[in-house]
């Protein structure tokens, strides 16, 4: 059997298992989508939402890209938060990342890694600068790694903050609430980094005055 075909058949495994449990579990998912948060975690297949937060299909809307960036011209990941934060009225964002990603160890290198990667990279490394003198003072490479990756996230929940998507949901409905966090692959536990009531001021530079 080829590897691609054990997914068809577990697949099919997995679907009668749910039905032989709940009959009625596809007929409702299929009618409704109410997920309460939105998750923007890192591509690695290491860190999979639903399983290491135990959550079932429908609980968590889900993007996921290299390093978990918000990068505010993806409009990818913007007609995401925009269906997730306007019309599924999520209640919680989080941005997931982890510690060992690839992606920000590679961006902590001087390797060409050749476009589209370099592109992609380019802004962890913008993070890396805005914190270059906190990160120069630690002397352990793994603990600067782990530290960048504590930073990456903060940033990118900032990068949240600073869309009109956010803002004008903050204003009008008093929600999402923004969550950085940073998930172990060596203890498979989430550390909570850095949270962003709805409402929280920014810099007034990023602020929209006519919502
Ligand atoms: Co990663």
């Amino acid at each position: 059997m080829k590897t691609y075909e054990k997914l068809l058949l577990e697949n099919k495994a997995w679907a009668q298992e749910k039905v032989e449990d709940d009959p009625e579990y596809f007929k409702r998912l299929s009618h409704l989508q109410t997920p309460e948060f939105l998750w923007i975690g890192c591509s690695d297949s290491r860190v999979p939402a639903n399983e290491i937060t135990n959550t079932q299909p429908g609980e968590i809307f889900v993007h996921r890209n290299v390093a978990n960036l918000v990068i505010h011209t993806d409009v990818n990941l913007l007609s995401v938060l925009d269906y997730a934060v306007t019309h599924l009225k999520v209640k919680h964002v989080i941005v997931c990342g982890h510690y060992g990603c690839g992606g920000i160890k590679a961006a902590m290198t001087n390797h060409d890694f050749k476009q589209v990667l370099n592109m992609w990279l380019r802004n962890i490394k913008d993070v890396y600068r805005l914190h270059r003198d906190e990160l120069a003072n630690i002397t352990d490479e793994e603990s600067k790694f782990d530290r960048l990756v504590e930073l990456n996230v903060k940033e990118q929940v900032q990068h949240l903050a600073k869309t009109s998507i956010i803002q004008r949901a903050w204003k009008n409905e008093q929600r999402p609430d923004l969550h950085g966090w940073v998930y172990g692959l060596k203890d498979g536990l989430i550390n909570p980094v850095f949270e962003m009531k709805a409402g929280t001021h920014i810099d007034p530079l990023y602020e929209y005055d006519d919502l």
